[in-house]
């Protein structure tokens, strides 16, 4: 029959988070088999669209290849438009006949949507368009969460009124990568870590996010929020969680979250002497892109002051890592694009060893590019050389596991959304500490308007930011790179 057991909603379905996300992403989860038999589709938005013309702005995005038009045409068989505005109560409750015509089923809501319409749209969701009887509702959002403490409790305030915690599922991407995932088995399904997972072993965290390219035409965008808004406060803050908290007491969704939010209220906010901010200027030896800085995007107000890059020393003042540096540190426009966390242990006591040739071990989670996990260590030079050297115990996900195809975020977390799983969904008292230990900092950006430190598109961000990292215990001698083994 037509009957549907699940309805997924995009809201925003003619947006640009729609056409290149979230779309491809239920189209990659349809095609391999991974979604629950009889899922339907509805995008809702304002324009007047068909579906064809839907179809035609996610194609490009979805990376069908040839053989796969039969399973194409499959897919958007199960998909249908609605057009509507954002504010009406008739035209959600046309969203919720076009949803009953499935039949009884349980219901996802994913909110692409600007953040002014955010409020109506739940309003008129409880209202109009809950799943009733023994099915389900659940509500996907995305950032941003408000822009500070009390914007966002607010935000969380009109979204506990009307939905249950359980019911909604706040994404940060970052962790449905498969390195943040991994940090958890990493550290809690290995003897070797737990000991040294300590103040007595580490001398400092360095979590690095890093992009090669500038703001793209997006400024505009972007210089309502910043870097600190846009990577810090969630991915990398996130990251850091996994790396610091206790072992929870099991996998379960609540213990896992109830050690994130344990280990975020151990946070301090940070001082303004352990912040450095950037905002790239253009190269004027480079190509055409990077010979723009971020003030010469047309769309950036003039004279912004807005960080592009940022690092913040945080320390968690508990007994595991009381005085240890977590060195959280992204930019755009810089020399590479990576994600990485490098946990850099301690010297070695009483070396034995010409003075400097031992370096300090190192165990680095690369996120991505080419996903790897390496420990930075010494070995004899080998051959007839006595001397110490540094090399590496290697795991390069693209070499030791060739063959299999890593997923991206947005279809583990989807998938978790139908599964029901909230392990990787940032809880609301979470976002909260989050919030509470940037936002001092953001509102002295806001008031003092401090002139962020210039740095050369392309160039590895400003050389404050090495010297803060010196200062609170990370060392870096350049006498090392680490080359990918993968030849995928
Ligand atoms: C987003 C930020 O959350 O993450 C972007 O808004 C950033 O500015 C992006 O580029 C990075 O995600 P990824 O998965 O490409 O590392």
């Amino acid at each position: 029959g037509h009957g549907a057991s699940h309805v997924f909603v995009i809201l925003g379905a003619s947006g640009d988070l729609a056409k290149k996300k979230i779309y491809p992403t239920l189209w990659w989860l349809f095609r391999d088999g991974l979604l629950p038999p009889k899922t339907h589709f509805i995008g809702y938005a304002r324009s007047n669209l068909t579906l064809e013309e839907v179809k035609k702005s996610c194609l490009p995005h979805m990376k069908a290849v040839a053989g796969e038009e039969g399973k194409l045409k499959e897919f958007f068989k199960l998909n249908e438009y609605v057009a509507g505005s954002y504010d009406k109560t008739e035209d959600f409750q046309k969203l919720n006949k076009a949803i009953e015509q499935r039949g009884s089923c349980n219901r996802l809501f994913y909110l692409a949507l600007p953040p002014s319409v955010f409020e109506t749209v739940t309003l008129n969701i409880k209202a109009l368009c809950m799943a009733k009887g023994d099915k389900w509702t659940r509500i996907v959002v995305e950032k941003p969460f408000g822009r500070d403490l009390e914007s966002s409790n607010q935000l969380s305030r009109h979204l506990a009124a009307l939905f249950k915690e359980e019911e909604l599922y706040r994404i940060d991407h970052y962790l449905g990568k498969e390195m943040v995932q991994n940090l958890m088995v990493l550290r809690f399904g290995n003897r070797i870590f737990s000991p040294i997972w300590n103040r007595e072993n580490v001398a400092s965290i360095v979590i690095s996010f890093k992009e090669p390219f500038g703001t793209q035409g997006r400024g505009g965008y972007f210089d309502e929020f910043g870097i600190l808004r846009d990577v810090m406060q969630n991915h990398l803050l996130q990251i850091l969680t996994l790396v610091a908290m206790e072992k929870p007491p099991s996998t379960s969704s609540e213990d896992i979250r109830n050690e994130k939010v344990k280990v975020l209220r151990s946070i301090p906010c940070p001082s303004m002497d352990n912040v450095v901010l950037g905002q790239y200027v253009g190269n004027p030896h480079g190509d055409n892109e990077t010979r723009m800085g971020y003030l010469d995007d047309t769309t950036v107000p003039k004279g912004s002051v807005t960080p592009t890059f940022a690092t913040v020393v945080l320390y968690v003042k508990n007994e595991r890592w009381d005085g240890v540096p977590f060195i959280l540190r992204c930019g755009k426009a810089l020399n590479e694009r990576k994600a990485e966390v490098r946990v850099q242990f301690k010297d070695v006591a009483g070396d034995i060893f010409p003075a400097g040739e031992v370096k300090r071990n190192e165990l680095v989670i690369r996120v991505q590019p080419s996903e790897a996990i390496y420990m930075k260590m010494m070995a004899k030079t080998p051959g007839m050389s006595i001397n110490c050297e540094e090399s590496e115990l290697d795991l390069t996900y693209g070499s030791r596991y060739r063959d299999v195809k890593m997923p991206d975020a947005y279809e583990r977390l989807l998938l978790d959304v139908f599964m029901g799983s909230q392990i990787h969904f940032v809880r609301s008292d979470e976002l909260f500490e989050a919030w509470r230990i940037f936002t001092p900092l953001l509102h002295y950006i806001e008031k003092e308007k401090p002139k962020p430190i210039e740095y050369t598109y392309g160039s590895r961000g400003p050389t404050e930011s090495d010297q803060l990292m010196t200062r609170t215990g990370f060392s870096y001698t350049g006498s090392y790179i680490w080359k990918s083994t993968s030849t995928g």
